[in-house]
């Protein structure tokens, strides 16, 4: 057993498999076993393995300047340009971007960011989060405590009341429906749960509203129709900032170039990006801001002398030549219309298994999809172990799936996945599923 200390792993329980390589949509164990990642890594590895642009491109960069920083307003042109290509990308009035080295830091780079403004604007007690019961926003102190899912909480401890952390309930009609209530009512009850929040907390002291437009760990929720056109109407009734956590669904995953299209969330005022950003071929995030938020920070910054919040590899220059990268080909080999076509037929093809007799609901947006096991259609009783065992044996068979929210079996293959490799992915998984159940 070697020292490393391994993340989201049971401790009692590590080393399970050793990826040696990757190629396109495919890695390959030591033995040379293949696999499909149908989870295109931890949903991020847009353009797939081994892509020789983006291999020369960081070499080039790592050969002309591996590093500087951009503190006291040093500065570089890889991230000069893509600060400028993302804020012309967003729907954020005005845009303006910090970039980290994560999604979780990114998130907390955002809440020192509402509190830095509300400060500046002379409110310094609207800050605090809503966030939702089975969200996943990351692992870091503050980014942590805005996630829910218990995993990532026990034994933690987090500060939820130092950051101010409120929780309001998952948009998941499927497990959070009342018995007859139809999705309209559901969202009626839990927008209407949401005011009485607001209420009680008084909406001068709330910041802002958190959500992954589609979420990804807690299951690949995807919310009823109306969902966020009722929320937004509330939070702006409230004075209450949308930050959308694009992490995932950010650059094409769910179908358009970002969750919040997908889902009809508007003018967000925050929004945070990592993972496919640079296809995980160089970790950099960015938390993007709206433009009269970043400009109130200015005074305050001038009187201090600093903005006093930065990384070590905020806007790492290989980093930033990746994402740039990654974002060109996006657009110049119209991955964004291709992952939407290869999504549909995806959708259409999982839809099947919503007839097979442990499976309680299929669902999803274009690449990001969920299959949740049960013991009983009727009594949607979560199939844990048959969840757990379906996993494995898709392994064994040769596809890289993940098992969310006790009962979900997760996919989300890199964008530039082919149909036929679309049928792989959906026939391992079937067959998987199958072999599980027996
Ligand atoms: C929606 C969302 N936000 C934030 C994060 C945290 O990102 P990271 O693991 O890069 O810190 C994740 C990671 O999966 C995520 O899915």
């Amino acid at each position: 057993m070697s020292a490393l200390i391994y993340p989201n792993t049971n401790l009692a329980a590590t080393e399970q498999l050793l990826i040696d390589r990757g190629a396109g949509v495919y890695v390959y164990d030591k033995q040379g076993k293949q696999y499909l990642e149908g989870m295109a890594g931890l949903w991020c590895t847009g353009l797939g393995y081994g892509n020789k642009e983006l291999i020369d491109t960081i070499t080039e960069q790592l050969s002309r300047l591996s590093y500087t920083h951009m503190f006291g307003g040093k500065t570089h042109q890889p991230g000069i340009d893509l600060s400028d290509k993302l804020a012309a990308m967003v729907p954020v009035e005005n845009a303006r971007v910090f970039f980290g080295n994560s999604g979780s830091d990114a998130n907390d780079t955002h809440i020192k960011l509402l509190r830095y403004y509300f400060n500046a604007i002379g409110h310094p007690e609207k800050r605090k989060i809503i966030t939702r019961e089975r969200a996943y926003h990351g692992v870091t102190v503050a980014a942590g405590a805005m996630t829910s899912l218990p995993a990532n909480l026990a034994h933690f401890d987090p500060p939820f009341a130092a950051l101010g952390i409120l929780r309001t309930d998952h948009p998941h009609y499927y497990r959070g429906a009342q018995t007859a209530e139809t999705e309209a009512e559901f969202v009626i009850r839990i927008c209407a749960n949401l005011e009485a929040l607001i209420e009680r907390e008084g909406p001068d002291t709330i910041a802002a509203f958190i959500a992954e437009p589609i979420t990804g760990a807690s299951g690949v929720i995807v919310p009823p129709a109306g969902y966020y056109e009722h929320v937004q109407a509330i939070l702006e009734k409230n004075d209450i900032l949308f930050w959308a956590d694009e992490v995932i669904t950010g650059f094409g995953r769910t179908g358009k170039l970002f969750g919040c299209e997908t889902m009809n969330i508007q003018q967000p005022a925050q929004m945070t990006f990592a993972k496919q950003l640079s296809s995980a071929y160089y970790p950099i995030s960015a938390s993007v801001i709206r433009g009269d938020l970043y400009e109130v920070m200015v005074a305050p910054s001038a009187e201090v002398g600093i903005f006093g919040h930065g990384y070590t590899y905020s806007g790492h220059p290989v980093g930033c030549a990746a994402a740039l990268k990654t974002l060109e080909i996006y657009e110049r080999d119209h991955i964004y219309a291709h992952a939407a076509e290869m999504g549909t037929y995806m959708q259409s093809r999982l839809a099947a298994l919503q007839q097979h007799e442990r499976v309680g609901e299929v669902r999803g947006a274009g690449l990001i999809a969920a299959v949740e096991l049960v013991d009983d259609k009727m009594t949607k009783i979560p199939a844990v172990e048959l969840a757990k065992r379906a996993t494995q044996i898709c392994q064994d068979n040769g596809l890289l799936v993940r098992n969310v929210a006790g009962c979900a079996l997760a996919v989300c293959p890199p964008l530039i996945i082919s149909r036929t490799q679309v049928d792989e992915l959906v026939d391992k998984l079937t067959l998987s599923i199958n072999q599980a159940a027996a």
